[in-house]
């Protein structure tokens, strides 16, 4: 038996893990104790903080429900998520566009739209127009592909947030022409904060932070043979545009709606963006979020 201290102990624990049958689980763990071992001694660590990290960490597990991942939240307030998916991105056969973070506010099933419809069923505000259209590497339309887009309403609340399971609004699946282009007509989104009621709010107040996102539209779009694409398309002229608190923007993803004599509605100010899919790799490909219901399900 050797004495173990601050810093053998690391050793002791690669050690007794090295039995690890599944290669990648060995890797994973391996790296997340050095690492959660440097952080300890980094901090000097005490007890009543050591102590303070669990109480917290099971308050996060706690405030998990069907409808809301404090898990995920803290992942993307920590700028995790944003990293995972930068990893993710640099994975793609092809360049196509920028990701950007899936959020706690997709559904897997939303109510399918015909091209040009308004996806927003009492617009409080004058509607707006959003076309583009869906390209492959070549810059050629990709027909049929299924786009799906939610978004905060004029007020910076999504439907979940008013109605619950009740009612969906501000979302909508689309699916593109035999060109690959698709328009919907919708309001311009605000921005809100991300949800400071529970531990993740505590942690970005005690840090002096804003806690808000930029307005902004989501969308996810796939298309069979593409890489399924989760992005958002972020308001350049939101006051947070540059401290987004989840890191969700990169400049490639900043629209701007305007008046524009080419959209299928001239008479409202519009937004035009396209979108370029990267070809699917062999291996599947998984999406990096998801239904908080599902979540939990899984965890039952
Ligand atoms: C959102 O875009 O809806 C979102 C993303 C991450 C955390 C909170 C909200
Ligand atoms: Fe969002």
């Amino acid at each position: 038996m050797h004495d173990l201290d601050e810093t053998t102990v690391t050793q002791a624990v690669l050690d007794q893990m090295a039995g690890t049958a599944d290669a990648r689980l060995a890797e994973i763990m391996a790296a997340a104790v050095k690492h959660l071992h440097a952080f300890a001694r980094e901090a000097n660590l005490t007890p009543a903080e050591w102590l303070t990290g669990i109480a917290f960490m099971t308050e996060i597990g706690k405030t998990c429900t069907p409808s809301r991942q404090e898990t995920i939240l803290l992942s993307d307030v920590l700028g995790l998520s944003a990293l995972v998916n930068a990893l993710h991105d640099k994975t793609r056969l092809d360049n196509a566009t920028d990701t950007s973070l899936l959020g706690p506010f997709y559904r897997d099933v939303s109510p399918e739209r015909a091209l040009g419809d308004c996806i927003v069923a009492k617009p409080d505000s004058p509607e707006i127009v959003f076309y583009g259209q869906v390209r492959n590497l070549e810059g050629h339309g990709i027909p049929h592909a299924r786009v799906e887009v939610w978004q905060t309403d004029e007020h910076g609340f999504y439907d979940m947030q008013m109605y619950g399971d009740e009612k969906m609004d501000m979302r909508a699946t689309l699916v593109s022409d035999a060109e690959g282009k698709f328009h919907f007509r919708t309001v311009r989104p605000l921005g809100y904060y991300i949800p400071m009621d529970g531990p993740v709010g505590r942690l970005i107040r005690a840090q002096g932070r804003h806690g808000c996102r930029p307005a902004h539209i989501h969308f996810l779009i796939t298309a069979p043979g593409y890489r399924e694409l989760v992005t958002s398309l972020y308001q350049g002229d939101d006051q947070y545009i540059d401290s987004d608190v989840v890191f969700g923007v990169s400049s490639a993803l900043v629209i701007q709606a305007r008046p524009d004599p080419n959209s299928p509605f001239p008479e409202l100010e519009a937004i035009h963006y396209n979108f370029g899919m990267a070809r699917a790799a062999e291996s599947g490909e998984a999406r990096i979020g998801a239904d908080p219901s599902k979540l939990v399900k899984a965890a039952e």
